[in-house]
């Protein structure tokens, strides 16, 4: 993790659920390269995910994505700090396993509010440094199951489409501004998302995925640190997809 190429230096960062999964290895690269990183969530990262070996430490914001005025007090504050926002990763995400018979209404609204409103508000908040700038980058998580169906699932589909959608959005109404937003469409992915999945529900996932492995938070964020950088500078309203071949079949 230490391996420093400086490809974010000076940027500020900030990506939503950065507490686990593919949030925080996305926002332990970004620090690695160089970039000063905020992670916003809802819970506590583990002792210790802060630090990066030679780089500056990462800021932890106590954020639901939800929340329209969280989201501006969480944004102003970075811009006292830093002046400035260049990354905004808005992967933060929930699931539900129902299919659209007995999804309850509920259910529906906490995945579409945090998955679909999240990014929203998200984008809307970052935009507002990143017009000011004239540049920014903004990298949204859909899904496999954003692009193709998948039995259940119904309110994630639903959410994790929309995404793409409000991604292209973002990406052709701002371009002359010099903001980009990519969506990054992950496959099955070692997380505690994924691990609290039912078992058969992993091993038919990971079987129907090409390359026959599972793959880990760290082939996200990869993907993240380019389109976050200035070497994905000619790359907006696109989509990365990272996952084994999944979506080849
Ligand atoms: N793991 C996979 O296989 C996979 C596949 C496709 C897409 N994705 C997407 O990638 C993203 C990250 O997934 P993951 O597997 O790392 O999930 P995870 O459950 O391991 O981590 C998600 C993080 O989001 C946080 N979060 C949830 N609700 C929040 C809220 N309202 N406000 C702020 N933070 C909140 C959680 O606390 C957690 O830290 C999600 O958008 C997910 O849908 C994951």
């Amino acid at each position: 993790m230490n391996q420093r190429t400086g490809r974010l230096r000076g940027k500020v960062a900030l990506v939503t659920g950065g507490a686990m999964g593919i949030g925080l290895a996305t926002a332990r690269r970004f620090a690695a390269e160089g970039a000063f990183t905020y992670i916003a969530d809802v819970e506590k990262p583990a002792p210790g995910e802060l630090s990066v070996e030679g780089a500056e430490e990462i800021t932890y914001v106590d954020l639901d994505v939800t929340d329209e005025v969280a989201w501006a007090e969480a944004v102003d504050d970075i811009l006292e700090r830093d002046e400035r926002l260049d990354i905004l990763v808005n992967n933060a995400g929930v699931i539900d396993y129902a299919g659209i018979a007995d999804v309850t209404a509920e259910a529906w609204a906490r995945v579409v509010a945090v998955d679909q409103t999240g990014v929203f508000l998200g984008t809307r908040a970052a935009l507002k440094p990143m017009l000011a700038q004239r540049s920014g980058s903004i990298i949204n998580l859909s899904s496999a199951w954003g692009v193709v169906g998948s039995e259940g699932v119904a309110a994630y589909q639903a959410a994790k489409g929309g995404v793409r959608g409000l991604t292209r959005n973002t990406a052709v109404t701002y371009a002359r501004d010099g903001v980009r937003a990519n969506t990054v469409i992950p496959g099955w992915i070692r997380t505690p998302l994924a691990e609290r999945q039912a078992e058969e529900k992993n091993a038919e996932v990971i079987g129907l995925t090409p390359l026959g492995f599972g793959g880990d938070p760290d082939d996200i964020a990869w993907g993240c640190v380019y389109l976050a950088s200035d070497e994905s500078r000619y790359v907006t309203g696109s989509e990365l997809v990272i996952d084994g071949g999944l979506l080849a079949r």
